[in-house]
Order: structure tokens, then sequence, then C-alpha cells
């Protein structure tokens, strides 16, 4: 009897698979199946809800000594809390806004016994002689899974000997990329143009190709003025725009041609670069169509993807994806919040998502999302734009950040593009 079950079971099993797809960008990434993905990011959006209550619970002083921070895995359905002070946990269970979520939680010895105030001061001892010793193609953020600060060097030829020795009182964990191509400048080629549709609007979607000057990027997400919903811009990273040249206008560069297209779609009217990355092109030729779908023509299903509504990123843990011209789409998990990044040329970068979704030159200023609704696997939310990284780790900067700035500091007063649905 017992056999038997066991040989339906295991047929079950196999036909199962035979069936089993996994088109969902999410299935892939989690390594399950599509029909499995609805429960997982049921899941996860439990686990951020709850993280996000334990969070500003941990920053208070009385748990900030006691507690490394906490981390999301939505396949295990818990949230791990990096504990350096176990006589506290009783404490904290105690809580009635934490007591009813405690299943979900796992107390577990934090791994360099760095609660988040010692990870807080180093981390900004660490961001202090960085910007008086301006050390060289590096990102540094908190990793609150390996419970320390990270310094992520691109390039170990180059000589960053008098800051690593300057921060080497705060511990932090030093990766060294380890390859010698020249990391964030881009490549100018002289272009024929072939991708030529006259007469022919297009749709412009969030992860499509542009081109500037003999540089390549990727459109982030549209946006439109508040007052006048008529009046759109494309919002991609301030780096797209070559500086050397001077030409204000942007093209389209469709995925998978080599060479951009003739088609016009505005001018860059503002950007920068330090110590945010964004610039926000005005929307002019009206065979553009503007959008709020974000481009994933890699397999049959799941092509275009709707967004709904923007959102920071709060969980260390959670998926996050992203699309552009050169890597097209992919996805990973977010590894921290409070990334800078370094460089001579480039100036710093402050506020950066990190993440470990592979990415290449060109992606840049492409969408940076995630799914939200295990309802329809269509849905998604924008956090930012891609802005660069390396083969290890990726940075993006945040689109509450994006908004916040052109508000305060320009004439522009943007709002996201979601065709009137929401937002
Ligand atoms: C920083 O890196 C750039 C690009 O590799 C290089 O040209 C420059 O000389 C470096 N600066 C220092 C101080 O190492
Ligand atoms: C690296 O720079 C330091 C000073 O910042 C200098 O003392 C050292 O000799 C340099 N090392 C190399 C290999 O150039
Ligand atoms: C730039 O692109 C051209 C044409 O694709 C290629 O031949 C060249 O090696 C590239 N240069 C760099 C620095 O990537």
């Amino acid at each position: 009897m017992r056999i038997y079950f066991l040989i339906v079971l295991l047929s079950l099993l196999q036909s199962y698979s035979i069936y089993a797809e996994q088109d969902h960008p999410l299935a892939k990434l989690w390594g399950v199946e599509d029909n499995e993905v609805p429960k997982l990011l049921e899941n996860e959006r439990n686990l951020i809800a709850i993280d996000k209550i334990l969070k500003s619970i941990l920053e208070q002083d009385n748990f900030i000594s006691s507690f490394g921070g906490s981390v999301i895995f939505p396949k295990e359905n818990i949230i791990t809390v990096n504990t350096v002070d176990f006589s506290k946990v009783d404490d904290l269970l105690a809580l009635p806004q934490i007591n009813p979520h405690k299943d979900f939680l796992s107390f577990d010895k934090a791994e360099n016994s760095m609660s988040l105030s010692q990870l807080i001061y180093n981390f900004d001892q660490i961001a202090f002689q960085a910007s008086s010793i301006r050390p060289n193609q590096t990102i540094i953020y908190t990793d609150l899974e390996s419970n320390n600060n990270v310094i992520y060097i691109f390039n170990r030829d180059i000589n960053n000997s008098e800051f690593i020795e300057a921060i080497k009182p705060y511990n932090p964990k030093i990766i060294y990329e380890n390859i010698n191509s020249p990391p964030v400048s881009q490549n100018i080629t002289q272009l024929r143009r072939d991708f030529n549709p006259r007469n022919l609007k297009i749709k412009l979607l969030s992860g499509d190709g542009l081109y500037n000057n003999g540089l390549f990027c990727s459109a982030g997400f549209w946006a439109t003025d508040r007052f006048d919903p008529n009046d759109f811009y494309v919002i991609t990273a301030g780096h797209c725009y070559n500086n050397e040249i001077t030409n204000t206008e942007f093209y389209y560069a469709p995925w998978r041609y080599d060479l951009p297209s003739d088609l016009l779609i505005g001018r860059m009217v503002f950007h920068m670069t330090d110590p945010y990355d964004f610039g926000i092109i005005n929307h002019v030729n009206k065979d553009v169509i503007p959008t709020f779908s974000v481009r994933n023509d890699v397999t049959t299903k799941y092509r275009e993807l709707t967004i709904t509504d923007s959102a920071p990123v709060t969980s260390v843990g959670a998926h996050i994806c992203r699309s552009g011209r050169t890597s097209y789409f992919s996805c990973g998990y977010v590894l921290g919040f409070n990334g800078r990044n370094y460089g001579y040329t480039i100036g710093i970068k402050k506020d950066l998502i990190i993440t470990d979704m592979p990415a290449e030159r060109g992606d840049s200023g492409g969408p940076i999302l995630s799914f939200v609704s295990p309802q329809n696997l269509y849905s998604v939310v924008v956090h930012g734009i891609f802005f660069g990284g390396g083969r290890i780790l990726n940075a993006a900067q945040s689109i509450d950040i994006i908004f916040k700035e052109l508000g305060e500091n320009t004439i522009y007063d943007l709002t996201l593009y979601t065709g009137g649905s929401s937002s």
C-alpha cells in the first residue's frame, strides 16, 4: 500500500515536471515552477510587511545595540534577525507589534557580533574617510546578511592603499572584483543608422534603448508634469548624457539592433551625476508614444509588465529586477540600501540600492522594479533606475530621491506615469 502510494507520487512528480514551466522571471530567480510563484510572492510580501515593523523597532535606542538588523528569506518563509545580545530576544518578542509574527522570526548569532549601532558608526567613519581620500572605483555599503560593511573595489590594479589603510580600524569586508577592464566609462562608436521606421509610431517601453552622441543607455520610466498630464518626460541615468559633446538630443535605440534609430525622442532638459545620477528627457516627438509598460521580451510569456506604482526598497533579501538594452531582463536580490560610489571622474553617488542582479554597460538608466501581486504576475512597482556596478554587485538610484531632487531644486515637478490608474 505504502509502496503503491510512493509510485503514484513519483509518477505524479514526473508528469508535473514535464509540464512544468519557468517563464516568469521570479520562477527563474527562485528556481521554482511558474505555478509556485504566487505562493512565494505572497510569502515575500508578508515578510516585507513584518520586516518593516521589525526594522523600525530594531532601530530604537533600547534594541539598536543588541541586534544587527534583519534579512528576509522568502523561499524559507523566514526573517533572520542577527542577534548580538540574546538576553534581549524575550523583550523583543514580548512587544505587541512583534509577538503575532514570532513564528516568522529566527534569531541567529550575528556573524561578526556587530550591532546596528556599530555597523552605522563604522559606516559613517568609512564614508568620512572616503570623502576625504576619494578612493577610485569603489562602492561601499552595509551588508546586513554578512553583518559587516562592504568595500567593493572594481579594479585591483588601482592604488587605493591609502583608503584601505585608513579604514582598517572598522574591519570592513573588502571585495576585489579582480578584472582589468575599465568600468563605468562607455564605448563611443561611429554609427551607421539602419532602424528607420518612417511614418511609424513606436511605443517606448521602460528598458528600451536610448542613444545620445555615442552613448547607449536604457529608458527608466515615463513621468508627467504634476500639473500638466500631457507634458511627458523619460527618466534615465545622468551619465547617459555625453558631457564631452553636449548635444542634448536622445534617440530611440531598439533592443537587438547594434545601431540606434533616427527617431528622436526629445532633449535632455536636466541632468546631474553628483551626488545623484539621473537625467530627464522632455518628450517632443509625437511618433514616440509614452507607456507604463516594462519590456521583457526574452520569453514567450510576461513580455510586457505593467507599472502600477512606485515604492522604496525596504527589505534586504527581497527580489529586485531590471530591464535594459544590453542584457535585457534580469533579477537578483537586494543586498543593501545605503550604497555610495566613489570615482575620480564621476564624483560621489549616495543612497544607492545595492543588488546582485547581473547587468552590463548600456543597461544604465533602465528601470529597477519588483513584482507585487500574487494575483497579477504582470504587475510591477518601480524602485528606481539602474546606475552601474561590476560583476558581483550593482547599484541603483531610487525613484523617490529623483522626484524629490527635481521638485526641490528644479522647475520640473514630475510624477510617475501610470496611465492615470494610480499614484
Ligand atoms: C582613477 O581611475 C582612473 C580610471 O582607471 C584613472 O585614470 C585615474 O588615474 C585613477 N586615479 C587615481 C588617483 O588612482
Ligand atoms: C600606493 O599609494 C601609496 C600612497 O597613497 C604609496 O605609498 C604606495 O607606494 C603606492 N603603491 C604602489 C604600488 O604604487
Ligand atoms: C567599442 O566598440 C567597438 C565596435 O563594437 C569595438 O571594436 C571596440 O573594441 C570597443 N571598445 C571598447 C573599449 O570596448
